[in-house]
């Protein structure tokens, strides 16, 4: 057999059948649950200027640092999104949503784009569903979203889903605690990993979520964050919060998730089922990215949550998703005497009147294209040739039951409706 001239390139699988549709049921559940929270959808390109995810993520971040697929054209750099929330502060920015109303809740859905080694769960292109709420610092809404990303694990049907918990503080009181991680990183430097060692002096936080053993020791020393008075009671009322809504956390020191733009509260959900790289999902606050950006001081949150990553721990934790299931009303089979015009003529009757309707290879034989009704899932089929069109009466059968009923020819759309 010849091999086929073309591949869908690495870490970017084809979605049809079974994928396809465990894809879309995530995806709409992520749609119905967001709404039912008060967010708006928002679909910005799925390509921006490079230097916005600069600015947003961080020079040092692996994100910019190696995974953007970048598109050179007219002299300017675009990028793949490789993550939805700096293209949705810079729609309310550009779009002058913050002058309607600085507060607002939106949610978003679709593919991303990392060049990332693929293995299981880690593709190049990846689907998230997320949400970004706009304008408030209050502690309430960190716990909203935080809520609202259990809840879709929750409805997802996937047990285990554990959420931790972590408060970075904010511009009064990192800088102070990044001064003293990078002192403690200098005076270890020769235990320091490679990758540690050269972006200390640009991210020195980033050293508490590096995965080598070497800094994974050292990491026992190094000095804890003391944050400010109002990071430490804006913290407390989140955990607070949490706790009377019965949402279970466990704190975490050293989540600092690899984007330089986070402020106060971060979180990540995270399943066993996935391995090494546990998370199905996370976010945080970025109270600073509005402004950045050029806008008004806008303190915000959000997350984002993976579609794959949560389909594999939906099949880790013995939940596998449910298979595709065609949908068609009716199969027309045509048999011998029936002409294309009339086989067609039917098809497209039934369709406008609303019932999905296919019909099979004409001119084969009526055992193929029985087969073929079966194969397509097809609730009932009608067999039409020379005697149906000549007597206007059919048999309707229904495929489940096996039962068959006579009908007139011109009542065949208003049946399938029963
Ligand atoms: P993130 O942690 O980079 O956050 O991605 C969120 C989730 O997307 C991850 O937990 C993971 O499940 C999934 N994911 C990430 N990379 C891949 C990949 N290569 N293949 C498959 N799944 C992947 C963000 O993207 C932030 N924008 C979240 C956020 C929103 N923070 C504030 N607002």
């Amino acid at each position: 057999m010849t091999q086929p001239a073309f591949r869908a390139p690495k870490g970017m699988p084809d979605l049809v059948g079974d994928s396809l549709a465990a894809t879309v049921r995530l995806q709409t559940l992520a749609a119905s649950i967001f709404g039912r929270y008060g967010y708006r959808e928002a679909r910005p390109p799925l390509l921006e200027e490079r230097t916005l995810f600069v600015r947003s993520s961080g020079e040092t971040s692996e994100i910019v640092e190696k995974q953007m697929f970048v598109v050179h054209r007219d002299e300017a750099d675009y990028a793949l999104r490789p993550e939805g929330t700096p293209s949705i502060v810079r729609m309310y920015l550009q779009e002058n949503l913050h002058k309607q109303a600085p507060f607002q809740k939106f949610w978003y859905s679709g593919p991303m784009f990392r060049y990332e080694r693929p293995q299981k769960a880690r593709l190049r292109q990846f689907h998230q569903v997320g949400v970004e709420l706009l304008g408030s610092a209050d502690p309430i809404h960190d716990a909203e979203v935080i809520a609202l990303g259990a809840r879709f694990f929750v409805e997802a049907g996937l047990p285990g889903v554990a959420i931790k918990l972590n408060s970075l503080g904010d511009t009064v009181c990192r800088p102070a605690y990044r001064d003293a991680l990078l002192a403690f990183q200098r005076q270890n430097e020769a235990e320091l990993c490679e990758a540690c060692r050269a972006r200390m002096d640009i991210n020195p936080l980033r050293f508490l979520d590096c995965k080598a053993p070497g800094c994974k020791t050292l990491r026992d020393r190094a000095p804890s964050i003391v944050r400010c008075a109002a990071c430490e009671e804006h913290f407390d009322e989140v955990k607070s919060l949490l706790t009377s809504a019965g949402i279970a956390f466990v704190l975490d020191p050293t989540l600092v998730r690899g984007l330089d733009y986070y402020t106060r509260t971060l979180f990540e959900y995270t399943h066993a089922g996935l391995g090494a790289r546990d998370a199905v999902g996370g976010g945080g606050r970025y109270d600073g990215m509005v402004e950045e950006f050029g806008g008004p001081p806008t303190p915000s949150i959000g997350f984002a949550l993976g579609v794959e990553a949560t389909l594999v721990a939906l099949e880790a934790a013995g939940r596998p998703p449910e298979k595709a299931i065609a949908a068609l009303d009716l199969f027309v089979v045509g048999a011998g005497g029936a002409t294309r015009a009339q086989i067609f003529g039917i098809a497209q009757e039934c369709r406008a009147a609303g019932a999905a309707t296919d019909f099979g290879e004409f001119g084969k034989s009526v055992k193929s294209q029985m087969r073929a009704a079966d194969a397509a899932g097809a609730r009932r089929v009608v067999v039409l040739g020379e005697l149906e069109f000549t007597t206007g009466r059919c048999r309707l059968r229904n495929m489940a039951s096996r039962e068959e009923r006579e009908i007139a020819l011109f009542e065949l759309a208003s049946a399938l409706r029963d």
